[in-house]
């Protein structure tokens, strides 16, 4: 059986579909490509509408999960066409789908999450196994369904000597702790999303510039901070919450900071870019400065790599790890998490459990998502 299987992923920036085709020999991870499929302003809208109660319909989540599947499927293709790869060369395709939804355990509501892209649209055109739904094994089991990706990050990126942190910086910010695994004292793997990442800078970069987002950061390095907005952003409870812990859309969105921004009118729109940057820094940094160990090194991925000016402000927030993209570990930053997908695809189909216990908070282990065959 073919060892090569794919993953797709689109995150809440909605920012583009990621496909990445990823070898297994002898339990070696080795990246052999990589696309990246644009989703047409009109895709991208219906999305964000169904992420809102107000402009969500039955309808609307039918035609986009037919049409999401649809590109999904182109994206796989497209990969499959550039690496020269048949549908026998493929084990499967692993599809997150798109997240329209994320309701986590809580006292006060219903646990769901909803990714849609209908994986038996994928399967048909592909010619290959698809693997989705990956979040719901966990949450039946009492979890948050979120993190995935640390199982893999855990896999492809401990050290033995050095304590790591990875940050995959997408809308949402998620870290996984990675204890060194020959220290003496036996510290479990971690992981849990800090809060918001790219999502407020992406939104408010659009509201001001017109553009999708701040290219490089170089808008919000103009600004100056203001402390008295952050310290007051920085009261959302989400940021003390105890982990598992787990957010999205439905929490930090535009809505959300306009509420914050009703007593600072005065703050001038660069300022404001500034102050996003320096929340999304140190609720990051205030994480890993509250751990019981100490953490050497520190490594981004996720489209946050390449706003220099979060790096800036994360390295300034972090002085005691040393900071890199994972580049320096061999992956490419935008393409970890679609890698994280396929390796849960082939998780999926060895039978093995996809989800840490100690990250999502389930009771137990879990075999992640269903099978469709094409
Ligand atoms: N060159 C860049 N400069 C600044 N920010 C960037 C750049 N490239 C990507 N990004 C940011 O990364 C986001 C996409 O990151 P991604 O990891 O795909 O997030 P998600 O998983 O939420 O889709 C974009 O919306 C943007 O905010
Ligand atoms: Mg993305």
């Amino acid at each position: 059986m073919s060892n090569t299987y794919i993953g797709l992923m689109s995150g809440t920036s909605i920012d583009s579909i990621d496909a990445a085709a990823a070898c297994f020999e002898r339990g070696q991870f080795k990246l052999l490509g990589s696309y990246s499929q644009s989703i047409p302003k009109a895709m991208k809208q219906a999305i964000l509408n169904l992420c809102q109660p107000e402009t969500d319909s039955v309808q609307l989540y039918a035609e986009t999960d037919h049409q999401l599947g649809e590109l999904f499927a182109t994206a796989a293709l497209a990969l499959m066409a550039e690496l020269n790869l048949n549908k026998e060369d493929i084990a499967a395709i692993g599809s997150h789908g798109q997240t329209v939804r994320h309701s986590p355990p809580a006292d006060d509501s219903i646990a769901f999450s909803q990714q849609i892209a209908d994986p038996n649209i994928i399967a048909a055109r592909t010619g290959c196994p698809v693997v989705a739904d990956f979040r719901r094994a966990d949450m039946a089991a009492g979890g948050h369904g979120a993190p995935l990706v640390p199982a893999f990050h855990q896999q492809l990126f401990s050290d033995s000597n050095f304590n790591r942190a990875i940050v995959n910086i997408g809308g949402i910010a998620n870290i996984t702790i990675l204890p060194a695994l020959d220290s003496k004292v036996n510290h479990q793997c971690i992981g849990y999303d800090t809060g918001p990442g790219n999502m407020l800078l992406d939104s408010w970069v659009h509201i001001h510039l017109n553009n999708p987002y701040d290219s490089n950061g170089d808008w919000g390095a103009g600004g100056t901070v203001d402390n008295q907005l952050l310290a007051q952003l920085k009261c959302h409870d989400f940021f003390s919450q105890p982990a598992p812990k787990s957010t999205g859309r439905e929490m930090f969105n535009q809505n959300w900071l306009d509420q914050q921004l009703l007593n600072f009118k005065q703050v001038e729109p660069q300022d404001v870019q500034a102050t996003l940057v320096q929340l999304t820094a140190q609720s990051i940094a205030d994480q890993i400065d509250a751990l019981e160990i100490r953490v050497d090194q520190v490594y981004i991925c996720g489209g946050g790599a390449f706003n220099a000016t979060l790096m800036n402000a994360l390295a300034r927030a972090l002085p005691l790890s040393t900071l890199a993209t994972t580049s320096a570990l061999g992956l490419e930053p935008c393409w970890v998490e679609a890698c994280a997908f396929a390796w849960l695809a082939r998780q999926r189909v060895k039978g093995k459990p996809g989800n840490l216990p100690a990250v999502t908070g389930a009771y137990k282990e879990s075999i992640l998502g269903g099978i469709y065959l094409p």
